[in-house]
C-alpha cells in the first residue's frame, strides 16, 4: 500500500464541475475528512473570495490559494475539493501530487453552463462576464485539467455513480504501490 499521507483524494476541475458536491459524498463513504480549499482560504484570509478579488486582485488570491495547499499536512488522507484555477501555477501540481491522486472531474461546455448559470460567490464568473469570456477560460484551461492521473466523466451522470468511479480508481492505484 501506498504510505497513508499519499492517499489523499484531490479533485480539480471548471467551476461547476461538481468538486464540493463530489467531496462531501466520498468523505461520507471513505470516512475521510473534507477539506475544501477555498474555505480553507475564507478561514485563513478572515473574507469572502468575492472580497479578496475586489480588494487584492486574482494574483493575491492566487498566492492565497498555494498558501493553503502548501499548509495541508496530509499524513492523514482526507479529500480535497480545490477551486477552479488551482491548475494555473506549477508549484501547485507538485503540491496536490504530493498528497495523493488528482482526479480531474470533466463536464462539457454546456453542462458546466447550465450549472454557472446563475450562480453567485464566483469573481471569475459573475453574470456581467460574457459566456464567451467564460468559455474561453475553460477552453484554456481543459489541456492542464487533463494533467490529472485520474479523468472521471460527469456529464449526465448522478453523484453516487461518479465517486464509485473515482473510488474504483484510487483503490487500483493505492493497491498498485
Ligand atoms: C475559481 C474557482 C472558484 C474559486 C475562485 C476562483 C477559478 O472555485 O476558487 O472563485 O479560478 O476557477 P470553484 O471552482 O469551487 O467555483
Amino acid at each position: 500500500m501506498c504510505k497513508s499521507s499519499e492517499q489523499t483524494i484531490v479533485l480539480i476541475g471548471f467551476m461547476g464541475a461538481g468538486k464540493s458536491t463530489l467531496g462531501r459524498k466520498l468523505a461520507r463513504m471513505t470516512g475521510m475528512p473534507l477539506v475544501d480549499l477555498d474555505s480553507l482560504i475564507v478561514e485563513q484570509q478572515g473574507r469572502a473570495i468575492p472580497d479578496i478579488f475586489a480588494a487584492e486582485g486574482e494574483s493575491a488570491f492566487r498566492r492565497y490559494e498555494t498558501g493553503a495547499l502548501s499548509s495541508l499536512q496530509a499524513d492523514a488522507p482526507i479529500v480535497l475539493a480545490t477551486g477552479g484555477g488551482i491548475v494555473g501555477r506549477q508549484e501547485n501540481w507538485q503540491l496536490m501530487r504530493r498528497l495523493g491522486t488528482v482526479i480531474y472531474l470533466r463536464a462539457q461546455w454546456e453542462t458546466l453552463r447550465a450549472r454557472l448559470s446563475g450562480s453567485t460567490g464566483r469573481p471569475l464568473a459573475t453574470a456581467d462576464r460574457s459566456e464567451a469570456d467564460i468559455k474561453s477560460l475553460w477552453q484554456q484551461r481543459v489541456p492542464l485539467y487533463e494533467q490529472a492521473d485520474l479523468i472521471v466523466d460527469t456529464d449526465d451522470r448522478g453523484v453516487d455513480e461518479v465517486a464509485h468511479e473515482v473510488l474504483s480508481g484510487v483503490l487500483e492505484r493505492w493497491t498498485a504501490c
